[in-house]
């Protein structure tokens, strides 16, 4: 049999699975979410939901990884539970599906670097014709696919922890950067306060239920993709203090987004934070005027430099959701990687297309759906998004709890994180971890998930 990779040591796992934790919704979902949803109130939900209620899923997912050195249906396998591994096979759908529209997103950002490199700061007033020019984005997409499939086809060691070594340094560097530039701006304050000042009566269930979801999503979780990374983490590692390690860099850095990016609200509405919407709008139509009124050189640095660190955290991410299904295809298939890889990443761009005319230029792919009680179509790239990340996610985590508490059993799960960390046996970590884990944790994600089920397919109003 031939030698399964490895991450070369605890950074360098910690830095992959914190580059898949960072993305897109960091950057551009989480300081939006914060400023609507109660400024530091909603921080501090969020944190909270991270760590009581992600964090022991994060653990568990890794254990299991680890413990049979598998992809995510080998491992259901590997544990003795063939009939278990329609999680991992879900699991991986999910990836596939996530995968394929996220790539579209991830070029749109990688083609804004290149225009605002050029000076083309007009992109912004565009943005329609933009993503409509399929040729263009297009292009941007496949270069995008064929970054990740690179990195992907190098392996564990020379491949993922290389190139996450490299990008989350310099993802941080910029963010801290651009950060600190973006509080030298007219009004920045302003920002800063609307921002972080706690209003609590901002809180309502729709916000908690969005917090959960954005915290789910953001750290990886429900689809193996931790399964994955934790099947190429070393017997002597800490599993605990390294979930922890890459909870706290993901919320960090989300909220150092928030830091970086209020503070160009506050001074391209002068002042005027409230009336600015959100979200990729913001990012994509309204942000190059703002780097265009900096001056063409300063513009141009500083909108370039915020572009690249969206393609950097979106590259990351794009890296972990291809490497599930390619360890299924290794693991499973016995496929050579370089293989696997360039095959299961031509799938993916290709299933991606309908995502990819769904903002236009498809009047079919644009008006997919009418959802049940809903007024308006949902384009395709809506509709999977809902499907693989909304709804598939949290079905996922709430099956792996189940899954890990009830039928693998906690006593094992226990024994395997004590691998590497020996003071869990009998701690307070240890209990609260099972308590989570077989109650919690499948009580609220099964919440979720029929919520999500009811909200979006069926028009059914909760809040
Ligand atoms: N966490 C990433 C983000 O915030 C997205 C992502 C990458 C992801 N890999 C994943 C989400 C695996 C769920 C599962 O943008």
């Amino acid at each position: 049999m031939k030698a399964r990779g490895h991450f070369t040591n605890r950074f360098g796992f910690i830095a992959a699975a914190a580059g898949s934790a960072v993305g897109l919704g960091n950057i551009w979902k989480f300081p939006f979410e914060v400023a609507s949803g109660g400024g530091a109130a909603f921080v501090i939900m969020y944190l909270v939901f991270c760590f009581v209620l992600c964090f022991p899923v994060m653990v568990t997912e890794i254990a299991i990884g680890r413990k049979t050195q598998k992809d995510p249906v080998g491992a259901f396998k590997t544990l003795g539970f063939p009939r278990w591994t329609f999680i991992g096979k879900m699991g991986i759908l999910a990836g596939i599906l996530i995968l394929s529209f996220y790539n579209v997103v991830a070029g749109w950002a990688f083609g804004y670097f290149v225009q605002i490199s050029i000076g083309n700061f007009e992109i912004g007033n565009q943005f329609g014709e933009y993503i409509n020019n399929i040729g263009r984005v297009g292009l941007y997409g496949i270069i995008f696919m064929l970054a990740t499939a690179f990195v992907v086809s190098k392996g564990i060691a020379g491949g993922i922890e290389k190139a996450s070594k490299i990008l989350m340094p310099a993802l941080v560097g910029m963010i801290i950067l651009l950060a600190i530039y973006s509080m030298t701006l007219p009004h920045a304050f302003k920002g800063i306060s609307y921002y972080l000042i706690p209003q609590f009566s901002e809180i309502n269930f729709k916000v908690i239920y969005n917090a959960l979801g954005q915290a789910f999503f953001s750290l990886s979780l429900g689809m193996g993709a931790l399964i994955t990374y934790g099947s190429y983490v070393s017997k002597n590692d800490n599993i605990v203090s390294s979930a922890a390690l890459i909870t706290v860099s993901d919320a960090g850095i989300a909220f150092l987004s928030g830091l970086m990016l209020f503070p160009f609200v506050a001074y391209l509405s002068a002042g005027a934070v409230e009336t600015v919407e959100g979200g990729p709008g913001f990012i994509f139509q309204v942000l190059p005027g703002a780097f265009e009124s900096m001056g063409l050189i300063t513009g141009r640095v500083v909108g370039a430099l915020f572009f690249l660190l969206l393609s950097f955290a979106a590259l990351t991410s794009t890296i972990s959701l291809l490497e599930v299904p390619v360890a299924y295809a290794v693991d499973e298939m016995n496929v050579k990687r370089s293989h696997a890889v360039w095959v299961i990443a031509l799938f993916i761009f290709l299933l991606g297309v309908p995502s990819l005319v769904s903002n236009g230029d498809s009047h079919f792919f644009t008006h997919f759906i009418t959802y049940i009680g809903a007024d308006k179509p949902t384009n395709f790239l809506d509709f999977v998004a809902h499907i693989g990340s909304d709804t598939l996610l949290p079905l996922g985590g709430f099956l792996m709890t189940i899954f890990a508490a009830y039928v693998w059993k906690k006593h094992n799960l226990n024994k395997e994180i004590e691998t590497g960390f020996p003071g869990f046996k009998g701690s307070l970590v240890e209990k609260y971890i099972d308590f989570a884990v077989s109650y919690l944790c499948p009580a609220v994600l099964g919440v979720i998930f029929v919520l999500t089920l009811l909200n979006r397919f069926f028009g059914v109003d909760l809040f």
